[in-house]
């Protein structure tokens, strides 16, 4: 089977595509690199023997997609392009709805017109929004997305189904991933965010490879453990392997279909740092500052449904995600890089 990774240089989509090639699919990735290089996948090469072809372009370019499909004969999408930094689309979000939301479209548009029909997406946790209580199901109600990368996501969620309910051929995963850290246990895969990390896990091992001086702490005065936000933290590696059975599974199921990827556990911002301390053996300074604009206390996931459905469940631990990111990190201090 030839798959179509879209975002493939990314972080997700850079370990997805080691694990689609190790299982044996043939890959193709579309990446227009504005987030990226093309040294994840050359990391890939390294690790598995295998290589996937990449084709630098825009996943907006109708053009290109139309010649891609003519000229590939893929059989399923994996959608990961697209922009991500939520405080980013607040102050640009025309990029954001471009990208994320036209790309979609002009992406369906152009796999309808090749009639290649399954497709998995990544979606987020925060289409959830504010959930009432905790875990969070699939059936809860999405909420409403503070910023326009929220925005988006909840969008192009919308337009597949309604895409799927206009045209029965269509077989789509909507995957709400939690929140993905982590990185390849080799040491040599792994995040690598342009400028200031925006999320903790790359903030917190920037600061404990020297690169920036201390952590601030959104808030500790959350109704949670000990003050500070609770997310269900999601090892990339498991969060790619969901992606295999997801493609395994529309296979077998059309319509539309969606599933949380998340651990199912939830972990504080000070358990995550101490775990990373334990860890790593570097001491990571931090301050307390006030609650940053948007964030909720608490949000983890009820994973039933995916181990129900796809058979798949997360199998690595707050342990292996902060030990693999350190091994990448002190790997790797400047990122692919060096
Ligand atoms: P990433 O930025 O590392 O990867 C996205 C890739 O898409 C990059 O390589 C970028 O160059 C490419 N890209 C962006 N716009 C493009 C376009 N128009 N055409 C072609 N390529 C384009 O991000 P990631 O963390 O790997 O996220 C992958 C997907 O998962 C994104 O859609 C993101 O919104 C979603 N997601 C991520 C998280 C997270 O915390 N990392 C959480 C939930 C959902
Ligand atoms: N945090 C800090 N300091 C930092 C960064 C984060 O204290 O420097 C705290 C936040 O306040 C929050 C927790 O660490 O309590 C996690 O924050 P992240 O920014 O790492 O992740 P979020 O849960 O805010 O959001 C992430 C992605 C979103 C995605 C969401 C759900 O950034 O794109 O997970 O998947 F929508």
């Amino acid at each position: 089977m030839k798959i179509l990774v879209t975002g493939g240089a990314g972080y997700i989509g850079s370990h997805t595509t080691l694990a689609l090639l190790e299982a044996g699919y043939e890959v193709v990735v579309l990446d227009n690199l504005c987030n990226s290089s093309d040294a994840a996948l050359h990391a890939v090469e390294a690790i598995c023997g295998k290589s996937a072809r990449m084709i630098r372009g825009d996943v907006c370019d109708r053009a290109l997609l139309d010649r891609i499909f003519r000229e590939q004969r893929i059989d399923a999408v994996l959608h990961f392009a697209g922009l991500k930094a939520v405080g980013e689309s607040v102050r640009k979000p025309l990029d954001y709805y471009e990208n994320n939301v036209g790309g979609s479209i002009t992406l369906c548009q152009a796999m309808a017109a090749a009639g290649v029909f399954r497709l998995v997406f990544s979606s987020s946790a925060t289409v959830y929004g504010e959930p009432e209580q905790m875990p969070i199901r699939e059936d809860f109600p999405t909420g409403i997305p503070t910023n326009p990368y929220g925005q988006s996501k909840l969008i192009v969620e919308n337009v597949l189904r309604d895409l799927s309910q206009a045209e029965p051929r269509w077989r789509i995963a909507l995957l709400r991933y939690f929140n993905p850290i982590g990185a390849h246990h080799s040491g040599h895969m792994g995040e690598d965010p342009n400028g200031i990390p925006n999320n903790l896990l790359p903030y917190i091992s920037q600061v404990a490879v020297g690169s920036l001086p201390e952590l601030s702490i959104f808030g500790d005065d959350y109704p949670t453990i000990d003050g500070t936000g609770v997310r269900d933290y999601i090892h990339v590696v498991d969060l790619a392997d969901g992606h295999l059975k997801a493609l395994q599974s529309i296979a077998e199921r059309p319509g539309i279909h969606t599933w949380n990827l998340g651990t199912g556990d939830g972990y504080s911002v000070m358990q995550v740092l101490q775990a990373f301390e334990q860890a790593s053996g570097r001491a990571v300074p931090y301050r307390v500052m006030p609650r940053r604009s948007g964030d909720i206390a608490e949000s983890w996931a009820d994973a039933s449904k995916a181990a129900k459905e796809l058979g798949w469940k997360a199998t690595r631990s707050l342990q292996d995600m902060v030990t693999d990111t350190w091994r990448w990190q002190s790997n790797h201090p400047r990122g692919y890089l060096q």
